[in-house]
């Protein structure tokens, strides 16, 4: 029996139909992840109300900004009691020292993560926005630097798993979006890989919306997948 590593996307701003849907779903999954929409609308109180549920919780606000400003953010996110809160890699060096030290001051549990390239950017949009390509090497690059500041991991795109985790070692975490179990909708999503693929590939946490929330019996849909996992 393995530990659920399914962290479910509550892509919504509907705080009753949200905190229903992760009650119903908690036997089934690994947690939750709460994102800008949800966050926008419900701001602390909404992500306090996830933490009371006793499913632990991904606060996905991806933070950027000058160090400062983005440690007294995660002060303010790590002591909701988040288990994992993510910033950007390319707020830089500085920035990335800051947050892990602010989230660690207030909460050693707190897992900091960062994301490296949008995966919704590919290599002409790099060139576009003056970053040096092609996407793969960015997201190395940008990997490499995250753990060289002492945070605990990255998102990143199933494809990638294989690359970081053998530049960056097996406990550096890899929470993995862009999941899709067999038959699923693809939705906006474009390069997907199956939950127990992702997985055995060494994905560390695997975030997943709509194969689950959108399903016609979400609850049986998450069972599916765990079971798939062997959880
Ligand atoms: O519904 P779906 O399974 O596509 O949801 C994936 C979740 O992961 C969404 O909340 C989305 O914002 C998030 N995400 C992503 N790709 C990234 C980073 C985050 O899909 N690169």
């Amino acid at each position: 029996m393995h530990a659920n590593p399914v962290f479910v996307a509550i892509d919504t701003t509907d705080l009753g139909h949200a905190k229903a849907l992760a009650a119903r779903l908690k036997p089934h999954v690994g947690g939750v992840k709460l994102g800008l929409e949800f966050f926008s609308a419900h701001g602390p109180s909404g992500v306090r109300a996830f933490a009371d549920l006793g499913l632990p919780v991904f606060l996905d606000l991806k933070f950027h900004d000058i160090p400062n400003t983005v440690a007294g953010a995660v002060r303010a996110a790590a002591g909701l009691g988040v288990d994992i809160l993510n910033v950007h890699a390319a707020g830089g060096p500085a920035m990335l020292k800051a947050a892990v030290e602010a989230a660690r001051a207030v909460n050693p549990k707190t897992k900091v993560i960062a994301v490296t390239v949008l995966t919704s950017l590919g290599d002409a949009d790099l060139e576009a926005v003056g970053q040096r390509g092609p996407a793969a090497d960015q997201v190395l690059r940008l990997a490499s630097l995250t753990r060289n500041c002492g945070l605990d991991g990255v998102v990143c795109s199933a494809h990638e798993i294989g690359a970081l985790r053998a530049a960056l070692g097996p406990d550096f975490l890899l929470v993995v979006p862009g999941i899709r179990p067999k038959g699923a909708d693809l939705g906006d999503q474009q390069r997907v890989m199956g939950p127990k693929e992702a997985r055995d590939a060494g994905a560390s946490a695997l975030v997943i919306g709509r194969p689950i929330t959108a399903a016609s019996d979400p609850v049986a849909a998450a069972r599916a997948i765990a079971e798939s996992l062997g959880c």
